[in-house]
């Protein structure tokens, strides 16, 4: 008799939606932690806007393909949900990832030898190689990288492509460390650009295609570097890292990557 309560009541409270949520029975209960049936953890995302079309302002509101590839992921991230988005510029993301400002990472930040050594990638999600975007039209046209030599040349602070122009030009003798020009973002380089004050960027290639799709620059020509971007991760973080690839997976399956990319990248 007891029993067949029992049944019917959890019936009951199956057909209102209670049973198997684990949040309400705990809420109800008073017990606090049920032993796993918290609810899922949240997670802080940190990026660097002005890198479009991975991550930008529009109107106030932080857009792009990181932003809501991202939030895809985490949505099939099984125990995890997405807090937020914090903005930093570039080269502080690695540090707030660090002292626990964020949880993740995702700024078309590449996967390299030496960031891997304070923390940890989820699988890549998107390839890249550098570009040299130089003034549309002007009569500036090197293509390789020796013939910035005695040009003055931009990045933006802790990229790929500034390393690119410290390794590949400074430390080669062809460029004078004077000429290089350190930004805060890409945005304030393609400006100088459009300006004079500098005659070319090394740049991600698919933004600096969004940037001639839109500014008055064009890219002269590409350099090699296969890079591969992943979300960054603490190196605590297994559990979390391990949704995340398991979430990317899934998103890449069922056909919202493909969507994004088409969505972003118009193809
Ligand atoms: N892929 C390059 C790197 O990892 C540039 C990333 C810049 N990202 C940004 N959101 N500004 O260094």
């Amino acid at each position: 008799m007891t029993k067949e309560f029992s049944l019917d009541r959890r019936a009951y409270l199956k057909t209102v939606g209670v049973v198997g949520t684990g949040l309400g029975v705990a809420g109800c209960s008073g017990t606090g932690d049920g032993g796993g049936s918290d609810g899922p953890t949240a997670i802080t995302a940190g990026t660097a806007p002005g890198f479009p079309p991975f991550e930008m302002k529009e109107e106030g509101e932080l857009v792009g393909f990181d932003i809501d590839l991202l939030e895809a992921v985490v949505s099939e991230a099984e125990g995890y949900e997405l807090d937020g988005w914090k903005e930093f510029e570039f080269k502080s993301l690695i540090p707030a990832l660090n002292s626990d400002k964020i949880d993740v990472v995702a700024a078309g930040m590449t996967i390299t030898d030496k960031r891997d050594e304070t923390i940890d990638f989820t699988d890549p999600y998107y390839s890249s190689d550098q570009a040299i975007v130089v003034r549309k039209g002007g009569d500036f046209a090197p293509s390789e990288l020796s013939d910035l030599s005695g040009h003055k040349v931009g990045a933006q602070k802790g990229t790929t492509g500034e390393s690119v122009v410290k390794s590949e030009l400074i430390e080669a003798g062809d460029l004078k460390e004077s000429n290089y020009n350190a930004y805060d973002n890409y945005v304030l380089a393609v400006q100088d650009l459009e300006n004079g004050n500098i005659d070319a960027i090394v740049i991600d290639q698919p933004v600096g295609q969004t940037f001639e799709a839109n500014r008055d620059v064009s890219i002269q020509f590409t350099y090699e570097t296969g890079e591969k971007f992943g979300f960054g991760v603490r190196t605590d973080a297994d559990e979390m890292t391990t949704a995340l690839n398991d979430g990317l997976a899934a998103v890449r399956e069922g056909g919202t990557y493909e969507e994004l990319t088409s969505k972003w990248f118009g193809q």
